[in-house]
């Protein structure tokens, strides 16, 4: 599928399907009143019609499609709605794009034209994040994972070129780089996501790394991968402990991009790359343990991250870190109660061998903390408890620097993905304290489980630097019925466009 720009209006083009956005006014009276704009006399009456009827009210996302319409330039026409015009954001038009390209799938339509005038007024100082915005919710609603399935049938009837028609004089040039921006940001996205939906048997930590290695190529990104003797070497006892009950050796990538001068502090992304979760000895319940193939999510997030930063040039030194491994109960596993020590000579006791993103985590970080960067975020698949927190709504972050968390803010208000801040105290660390060790990988106080996991990465941070845990339990996978550019089912590549936008503004 290809989106491009296209200057000029509507009708110099003979298309299969017009895309019109429509929003509301709230006025005095009962009723919301119907805003389009630039459309002919016909056109104008048959929405209005709807709208009156009661049959459209152009919320977001809701959609009319009309068939052999023949005007606006086209055989048939799809009306999207976008809300109420006063409210209107970039994430609803983001949302509302995908809304557009799934209707469009269903009516089999290949070839359309996007009336994009209608909003770009609305968004008159940022129409290149208009441009970014429009491209994402097309590209990241294009998804869809078939590569293990035998019929593709899928692939074809759907669109495969979208014209974005713009009338408004000077908007071009910017429009036009945020469209480009979008595409490279997707594409990244939904790598992400081929990484997150492939089984554990056909993405091992092994075969993780050489995809990120492929990924990579063409790229300025400089790609190592320790094997299982090095992560050893390296003293990441913590990281290793996980691995053994394992067949499957583990990886640890490293992924550095230099955009800035090298006396630049990085900027640091860790991300969880358990490929497959059991539990280990202290083994999960059957029931949807297939799910926890995604248990990788955080890892191939951040992979997807340090990608999209390399290929939009983004001006800021960045490294990226991804611990992989298995967590299985084979022979040599590690048994609760066991005591590993990890790279910072913390001793830790594993009391649940099922809490081990933690584990591999901790080295990732002292690792991380060495390279002294200007701040660190971590995504992780980290706890169930999240869920019974937030829902699959909001990823849940913790921090304890006033500074980081305003960035996230801004970040996510920028991106449009849902954060919210969890509280992480003192007291959450007091639970972690070990009886035999220094630590213990789960607290035996109730409650807060997404916290304590918090507190206990906290601990293998140096206290100096601004760091940022987020708990995408809830948010990595199926998520579609919330947000129409996610697929129904499978990954959804969440916090990618959030820690790119970090990237984005930081200033090196
Ligand atoms: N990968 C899981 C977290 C998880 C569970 C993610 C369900 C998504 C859905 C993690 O390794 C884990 O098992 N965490 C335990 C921690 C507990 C033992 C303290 C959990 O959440 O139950
Ligand atoms: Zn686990
Ligand atoms: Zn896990």
């Amino acid at each position: 599928m290809k989106v491009e720009v296209q200057r000029g209006s509507l009708n110099d083009a003979k298309t299969e399907a017009t895309v019109i956005f429509t929003t509301t006014k709230s006025s005095k009276s009962e009723k919301n009143q119907l805003q389009v704009k630039g459309l002919s006399k016909k056109t104008a009456e048959k929405v209005q019609q709807a709208f009156d009827d009661n049959i459209f009210a152009s919320t977001q996302g809701e959609t009319l499609f009309f068939r052999d319409a023949d005007s606006e330039g086209a055989k048939h026409l799809l009306f999207v709605g976008l809300g109420n015009l006063e409210k209107l954001t970039l994430e609803s038009v983001r949302r509302g794009c995908a809304s557009a390209f799934k209707a469009l799938k269903n009516q089999k339509v290949q070839k359309v034209q996007i009336s994009v005038d209608s909003i770009v007024d609305h968004f008159k100082k940022h129409v290149e994040e208009l441009g970014q915005a429009i491209s994402e919710g097309l590209y990241l609603a294009n998804y869809s994972f078939t590569e293990l399935k035998t019929k593709k049938k899928d692939k074809e009837l759907r669109p495969q070129t979208i014209s974005l028609v713009i009338g408004t004089a000077g908007q071009e040039k910017p429009f036009s780089s945020g469209v480009e921006a979008g595409e490279k940001l997707s594409e990244c996205i939904n790598f992400a996501r081929d990484l997150g939906n492939y089984p554990g048997n056909l993405m091992t930590p092994t075969i993780l790394a050489n995809e990120t290695q492929k990924a990579a190529k063409g790229t300025a990104l400089k790609v190592s991968v320790w094997d299982k003797a090095r992560i050893k070497k390296e003293k990441m006892g913590s990281f290793y402990g996980v691995s053994t009950g394992s067949d499957q050796e583990p990886r640890f990538i490293l992924m550095e991009y230099k955009g800035a001068p090298s006396n630049k502090k990085p900027i640091c992304f860790v991300g969880k790359g358990l490929t497959f979760d059991c539990g280990g000895i202290s083994i999960k319940p059957s029931a949807q343990m297939e799910e926890m193939k995604f248990d990788m999510c955080g890892g191939a997030n951040v992979i997807a991250t340090m990608l999209a930063i390399a290929k939009l040039k983004l001006k800021v030194n960045a490294i990226g870190f991804v611990p992989s491994t298995e967590n299985m109960p084979g022979p040599s596993a590690t048994k609760p109660g066991d005591i590993h020590t990890a790279r910072n000579g913390k001793t830790i006791e594993v009391n649940n061998t099922d809490a081990e993103g933690r584990l591999i985590l901790a080295d990732a970080l002292v690792y991380a903390s060495e390279q002294k960067p200007a701040f660190i975020v971590d995504a992780a698949t980290l706890t169930g408890a999240i869920k019974i927190a937030l829902g699959d709504t909001h990823t849940g972050f913790f921090s304890r620097s006033e500074g980081l968390t305003e960035k996230i803010q801004q970040a996510a208000k920028a991106s449009g993905e849902w954060v919210w801040e969890m509280p992480l105290v003192d007291e959450h660390h007091k639970d972690m304290k070990g009886v035999y060790a220094d630590l213990s990988n789960i607290s035996y106080v109730g409650g807060a489980g997404s916290a304590k996991g918090a507190a206990f990465l906290a601990e293998f941070v140096d206290s100096e630097i601004p760091w940022a845990h987020f708990d995408i339990a809830a948010t990595a996978w199926h998520v579609g019925n919330r947000v129409a550019y996610h697929p129904d089912k499978g990954a959804s590549g969440v916090m990618v466009k959030t820690f790119v936008e970090l990237a984005k503004q930081h200033k090196s």
